[in-house]
């Protein structure tokens, strides 16, 4: 359970430090800041963040050829998946509209500026804005009488797209559904029903950045990430939100939870952007703190140059696993993209420094601004996978730092 606390905070807090801070912040030029949208009647709909506060998302117009195009794009932030870690997600903007910022900054695949981002700038872009603690998932409630918890994502996710539909979204054209680590679980599990909620005759099509999470066995060979998703589909109720082909052929539904095991049950068009060697996978899955008592692990989690010839051979491992399980997806999806590159990253649609910049990373010259663009419009076949660690010279190496 002591991990779990550890999964939900204080990385992500450290990576969302670390991104805010990078340097290509303080030198970018104009940052387009965009305000929040609190969805005022949620409450009659039973929508309400961890705290009981109303959920949010930013919304900034398109124009031109993008005005009745639209990403919706979930924010990410790990999950809460026990009462004490989500009561103290409650208290922070992990779990309530009160703290968070009301303004954010749009860049990546949400800048509004085409030499950024070439095929989504004039688009309308949502970011929904994230406080269930479940990727948008969950339906039920905590109440002993002295602590009040709402697990309502489902719900939340529900009121975003009934007071985005008459803000245009109910006649949109193309739309991409988009969102990044839990943000880009979230997509795997809303795709397909927003499929229903668009006009029949709208192209959607979907993106996972950095939400390809691998069931698999960490360091001391216990299933750790699978664990933790069987305590918070339980407590947050999720299970009757998972997608029911998955759920009828699975015997448990924390599988459906997984990417690799729900998505040949996907019918919508999909984009997986990971890296081989997700730094949050390879930290809380592969080696979670409980695998690594001893912390052999913490030089070569800070900078993979400091990793000896073993632990490298762990995350060749890693990236063998994902290449298998994505292996079905690259061979027989005609209508999906991919690219799975080598960077120590996480997360790299929503900062412009990965998205699309001079010195971005690529696989074979294309950027993934290019890749995901090339794909959603079917200008050409995406599926671009990397060549193993350290062969890519194009990759920043973003590692969060510190670690806990
Ligand atoms: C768009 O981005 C380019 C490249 O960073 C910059 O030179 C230009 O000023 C930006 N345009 C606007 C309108 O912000
Ligand atoms: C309710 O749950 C909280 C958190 O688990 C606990 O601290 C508190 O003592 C519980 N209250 C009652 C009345 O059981
Ligand atoms: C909230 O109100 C808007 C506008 O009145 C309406 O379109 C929308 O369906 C309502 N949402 C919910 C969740 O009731
Ligand atoms: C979808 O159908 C509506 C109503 O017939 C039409 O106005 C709209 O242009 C169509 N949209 C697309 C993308 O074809
Ligand atoms: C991991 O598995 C070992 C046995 O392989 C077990 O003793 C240990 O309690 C497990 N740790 C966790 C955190 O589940
Ligand atoms: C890679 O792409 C850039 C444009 O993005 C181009 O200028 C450059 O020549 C290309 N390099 C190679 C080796 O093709």
């Amino acid at each position: 359970m002591k991990i779990t606390t550890v999964l939900n905070f204080d990385i992500m807090l450290s990576l969302l430090l670390f991104l805010a801070f990078a340097p290509w912040c303080i030198h970018s030029e104009e940052r387009l800041l965009v305000g929040m949208t609190l969805v005022r009647n949620a409450t009659a709909h039973g929508a309400l963040c961890l705290d009981g506060s109303l959920p949010a998302y930013h919304l900034h117009r398109g124009f031109g050829g993008g005005a009745n195009n639209w990403i919706l794009q979930f924010e990410g932030g790990g999950w809460c998946n026990d009462v004490s870690s989500c009561l103290k997600r409650a208290t922070t903007r992990r779990g309530s509209t009160r703290f968070m910022s009301k303004l954010e900054v749009f860049s990546g695949i949400l800048s509004n500026n085409a030499s950024l981002n070439p095929d989504f700038f004039n688009w309308n872009r949502v970011k929904l804005r994230y406080c269930d603690g479940a990727s948008f998932s969950g339906d039920s409630k905590f109440d002993n009488g002295t602590s009040l918890l709402y697990f309502r994502g489902q719900k939340i996710w529900e009121a975003i797209i009934l007071d985005l539909l008459p803000k245009g979204l109910a006649s949109a054209s193309k739309a991409l559904l988009s969102g990044c680590s839990a943000g880009g679980l979230a997509t795997f599990l809303h795709c397909d029903n927003l499929k229903k909620m668009l006009p029949s005759n709208a192209s959607l099509k979907c993106l996972s950045d950095a939400g390809f999470f691998l069931d698999v066995r960490d360091m001391s060979l216990n299933y750790t990430m699978r664990s933790f998703y069987h305590d918070l589909i339980a407590l947050q109720g999720i299970k009757q939100n998972l997608n029911q082909n998955c759920m009828s052929s699975m015997n448990h539904p924390e599988l459906c939870f997984f990417p690799q095991h729900a998505l040949q049950y996907i019918t919508t068009p999909y984009f997986i952007l990971n890296s081989a060697y997700d730094v949050f996978q390879f930290h809380h899955s592969l080696v979670p703190p409980s695998a690594d008592l001893h912390g052999h692990w913490n030089n070569c989690k800070l900078n993979p140059v400091a990793c000896n010839a073993n632990q490298i051979n762990v995350l060749q491992g890693m990236r063998h696993d994902m290449l298998t399980a994505l292996i079905s997806f690259y061979k027989n999806s005609k209508r999906g993209g991919l690219f799975i590159n080598s960077c120590f990253a996480h997360c790299q649609s929503e900062s412009q420094d990965t998205w699309f910049a001079v010195d971005s990373p690529r696989i074979h010259n294309k950027t993934i601004a290019e890749a995901v663009g090339d794909w959603y419009f079917g200008r050409r076949v995406t599926k671009e996978i990397d060549c193993p660690y350290p062969c890519d010279t194009t990759c920043h190496n973003l590692i969060p730092s510190p670690l806990v």
